[in-house]
Parts: C-alpha cells; structure tokens; sequence
C-alpha cells in the first residue's frame, strides 16, 4: 500500500514536470506546448493562427489528414441520421463498414469485430486465441507495445506501465526480435504470439518478413495462433492495406485502431475464417463497438484511401525524406524513425519552434514521423532542410 502522502508527492512531481495547464485534467501525456484549436489538412492551429505541420498525426491517427472535407461530411450525415445503437439494432453501415475493411485488408481475413480502441482490439484478439486454443499464456517480444489494458498490459514490454500492475498480468514470454533463437522457442503452451510488424514506440523497429514466415510456421506447427498488431502500420501506412499483406505473410488475426476511422475512435480485431467459425454468437460484445458514426468514419477514411492512392503517397513520402534528410531513417512508408542522436529532445524542441510537431520514442537519439498519409511533399521539402540545419 504506498501511503497518502507518497502518492500526493508523486503526482505533485507528476504535475509540476508537466506544468498542467488544467488541473482537472489528469495529464496522462506531456502536451505540446500549445493549445490547438483547429486542425486542416496536415497542419494544426493555434488561437493565434500559428500553423504547425502535424509529422506526429495526433499519434498515428490522423491517416486522411485533420478534418478531410469527405470525412466530416460523411460524419455529419451520419450524425444528422442516427447518431447511434448498438449492436442490438440491425444497421446497414456496419455491415457495410465490415464489408469494406475486410476487402481492403484481403485475405486471409475474413471477418471483423468492431471495438473502441487499439488496447481493447489486442485483448478481445488475446481472448479469442485463450479460448481457441485453451490456454493460459502469451509470447510477445522485447521492446513490442500493445495497449493498458489487462491482457494487453501482459504482451506489453514497458516496465514503467507493466510493474504496477504485475500481479495482474497473465503469463508472457519474452522473445527477441529477428533471433533465430526466438524461434526454437517451446510454442506449446502459447495461446498466441503477437507482435507490431514494425515497432513504433521502441524507437521504429523492423522485422525481417522471413524471420515472421518463421515464426508463423512454428508457432502454429505447435498449436499456436499469431496474432498482428497493426494499429500503427496499417490502414496504408506502409504504402499497402495492411504490413501482412505487403510482406505476405499470414497471421491469424490483425488488430487495427488509431488511422481506421480518421480520428474518429475505432478498433477492430480481424480474423480468418478458421478462427471466426471456432467463435459462438455472443462470444465478442461492446456497447459502443461498430457504432454508425465510427462506420461512417471508417468507410469515408477507406474511400478517400483508394480515390486518392494515398498508401502510394505514404511510399512516395517516405522516399523523398530517405532522399532529402541527412540523417539515418529507418521504417517503412510513413512510419519512420530519424536517427538524430543524443541531442534529440532538444531537436524535437527546436523542431517545435520552427512549427513542425514530430513524436519521440523510448529509444533516446530517435524521433518518429507518422504524419497523415496525405502531408504534402513541399512541407516535407522544408522540414528536411531544416531537420538538417539543425543536426
Ligand atoms: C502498436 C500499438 N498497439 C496498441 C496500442 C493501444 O492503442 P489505444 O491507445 O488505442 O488503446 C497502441 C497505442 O499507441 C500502439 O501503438
């Protein structure tokens, strides 16, 4: 039990290091130092007018970019209509909305299941493969990051977030990424194997397509289900539907949240056809999961996406920053990580002023770039020179 005091000293600390501006908010983020009032295309605003271009895409979020003419229109006719019900009224959105995602993610997916969150679509994926298989433990690996809550808490490599909460947690092993090692490990316990294709908040992290055809094969050789978390490279990102699709490779579920429904909260799980038809009517549930106006989001997001080649931009992007900037980069499509060096904190404050807001990582010395998949190729002209200037 950490005693009163302890706890108000800790969110003292907690509070002052953030220098809150709303103390009734609980600062869960360390904001920005500004308050954005509007956003457009790839840039947000702040009361004043100043214009900051947005290579953090409110954490990977905004695929179509901010407030997409489509989207809000799709959104306001959705709302006009009806607002919400639940999965309980039977409304043609959502089957379409389904319809839509599994054909843009291809097979072998084969059907979805719409929740509110990427945490909440990695532990319904988690469930579902303790159910299938019976049992009780999971293999992640180092460095991957799946969400707060419970199950996904337990796949979670982040010490500061998993520690207080580690009586709680189910088993997990811990496997290292592209070691030949991980694959010899003893997969007969595992309910499932989940893994980020590439891993964002661990400093932008690939793995070797081979290393997860590997995988696939072993784990499933031992009964094992893989399981894609993709709520930051899919939905076009990685210049395709989906990193399984890119790189050919099969898991047996795909998680899927953040860019989905263009910023308007969403999360799904996808599944193939063998694992959906092992799941009884009722296994699954949300209130708010599939909701018409989430649908009405996503399906708008997957048009825009298709009108407008937008996973062929994100490729064209990202060879243009390979091109200009002078720094190592590493990643695909539009989630890249800059190798600035020890002085990247400073950097990303610089950057800042300069009026681009970029993400940072856990790995010192890396900054993220996962801007809406349409940032226009003048303002990633300009912050490559003055990425530059500053290194
Ligand atoms: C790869 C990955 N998985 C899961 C999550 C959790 O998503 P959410 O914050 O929507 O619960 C995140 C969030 O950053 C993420 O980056």
């Amino acid at each position: 039990m950490v005693p009163a005091f302890a706890l108000q000293w800790r969110r003292a600390t907690f509070f002052s290091e953030m220098s809150a501006p709303f103390p009734a908010l609980f600062p869960s983020y360390k904001p920005f130092p500004m308050t954005i009032v509007r956003g457009e295309g790839d840039r947000v605003f702040d009361a004043d007018g100043r214009a900051w271009v947005d290579l953090y895409g409110g954490h990977c979020v905004c695929s179509t970019g901010h407030c997409h003419p489509a989207v809000v229109q799709a959104i306001a006719k959705q709302a006009s209509e009806l607002l919400f019900y639940s999965a309980a009224g039977e409304i043609d959105i959502r089957a379409r909305a389904a319809e839509g995602l599994i054909a843009f993610a291809g097979a072998p997916m084969a059907s979805v299941f719409f929740c509110n969150s990427g945490a909440e679509a990695n532990e319904n994926a988690l469930k579902i493969a303790h159910q299938l298989t019976g049992r009780p433990q999971f293999a992640a690996f180092r460095g991957g990051w799946h969400g707060r809550s419970t199950l996904a808490l337990s796949v979670t490599d982040d010490p500061k977030i998993t520690d207080p909460h580690s009586a709680l947690l189910a088993p997990c092993t811990v496997l290292e990424p592209n070691d030949p090692a991980s694959l010899s490990a003893d997969f007969s316990q595992v309910a499932a194997v989940i893994l980020e294709p590439i891993q964002s908040m661990s400093g932008v992290h690939s793995f070797h397509p081979e290393f997860l055809r590997q995988l696939v094969a072993k784990a499933h050789a031992a009964g094992a289900l893989v399981i894609f978390d993709e709520i930051q490279t899919g939905i076009g990102r990685l210049g395709a539907s989906f990193a399984f699709q890119k790189w050919g490779i099969q898991p047996d579920m795909v998680t899927s949240a953040k860019g989905l429904a263009s910023g308007v909260p969403m999360g799904a799980t996808l599944m193939t056809e063998a694992v959906a038809s092992e799941l009884s009517p009722g296994a699954l549930g949300s209130t708010f999961g599939g909701g018409p106006l989430a649908c009405a989001a996503l399906l708008a997001t997957l048009q825009v996406m298709s009108e407008e080649g937008l996973p062929q931009k994100a490729i064209e992007a990202e060879a243009l920053l390979r091109r200009e900037l002078r720094c190592a980069v590493r990643g695909e499509g539009l989630l890249l990580g800059l190798e600035v060096g020890p002085r990247s904190a400073e950097i990303a404050d610089q950057l800042f002023d300069l009026g681009y807001l970029v993400g940072k990582s856990s790995e010192p010395g890396v900054l993220r770039l996962m801007p809406p998949l349409n940032v226009q190729p003048q303002h990633l002209g300009e912050f490559a020179k003055d990425l530059n200037s500053l290194l």
